[in-house]
């Protein structure tokens, strides 16, 4: 039995539809239901639905196998495991935001108030790449409103599509990475279990590379 952690939300949907196409019946984790743990016996497998930031906890800890989450949320846990497989979907992009008028001025800014998610990111970035100090403002979603509202003159933010930062009036300022989901192994499932998981990211790996040269086409 392998425990897969997904993230509830975008990410679940597009991890059940690869592993579907991998091979993998995943019926358990696409019930309408409100339950947290899925399980399929005759599958070997097991989902458990957890928040996005909570799955590399899971993971390290062993108390799931296997997640998929994505690369912003890897970074900022830095985590104790194994990242393995880069599966493509949940593409965007970890962006410094602001409003339009300080594209070019950032760095003219002293002492900036920076609102995000991301706290260790954000005092990566500013402190140890660019040796700048700045005070962090933690927020937990709705980050867009920190400038809007000037509780922070930016914000470190995930930009998909950009709609967001639009219809508020703000814009990308400096991209710091661009992320996408990934699959992560436990370190001692990875041993452990490396006859059920080994397969599991063998099939994984060719559906996507089958995926690639389909859209090259
Ligand atoms: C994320 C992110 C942005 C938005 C970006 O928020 O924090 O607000 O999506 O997407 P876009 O570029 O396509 O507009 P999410 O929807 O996860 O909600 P949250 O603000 O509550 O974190």
């Amino acid at each position: 039995m392998i425990t897969i952690a997904l993230s509830k939300g975008r990410l679940a949907d597009s991890a059940i539809e690869l592993l579907e196409a991998a091979g993998y019946n995943c019926a358990a984790a696409r019930q309408q239901t409100r339950k947290l743990i899925l399980e399929d016996k005759e599958a070997g497998l097991r989902f458990i639905m957890a928040k996005p930031a909570d799955v590399p906890t899971y993971v390290e800890y062993g108390a799931a196998d296997i997640g998929v989450v994505g690369k912003d949320t890897l970074m900022e846990e830095n985590r104790q495991l194994y990242e393995v497989i880069d599966l493509r979907f949940g593409a965007c992009r970890i962006c410094v935001c602001g409003p339009e008028n300080l594209k070019g001025r950032l760095d003219r800014i002293p002492n900036k108030r920076v609102g995000t998610k991301y706290p260790n990111i954000t005092r990566e970035y500013f402190e140890k790449t660019k040796r700048e100090s700045v005070e962090i403002i933690k927020l937990n979603g709705s980050v867009e409103l920190a400038p809007l509202i000037g509780l922070a003159e930016v914000i470190v933010d995930i930009v998909e599509s950009g709609r967001t930062l639009r219809e508020n009036g703000l814009d990308v300022l400096e991209t710091i990475a661009d992320v996408s989901a990934r699959m992560v192994v436990n370190r001692v499932s990875m041993k452990m279990k490396a006859e059920e998981i080994v397969p599991m990211l063998d099939a994984l790996r060719a559906k996507l590379s089958e995926q690639n040269a389909e859209e090259a086409l």
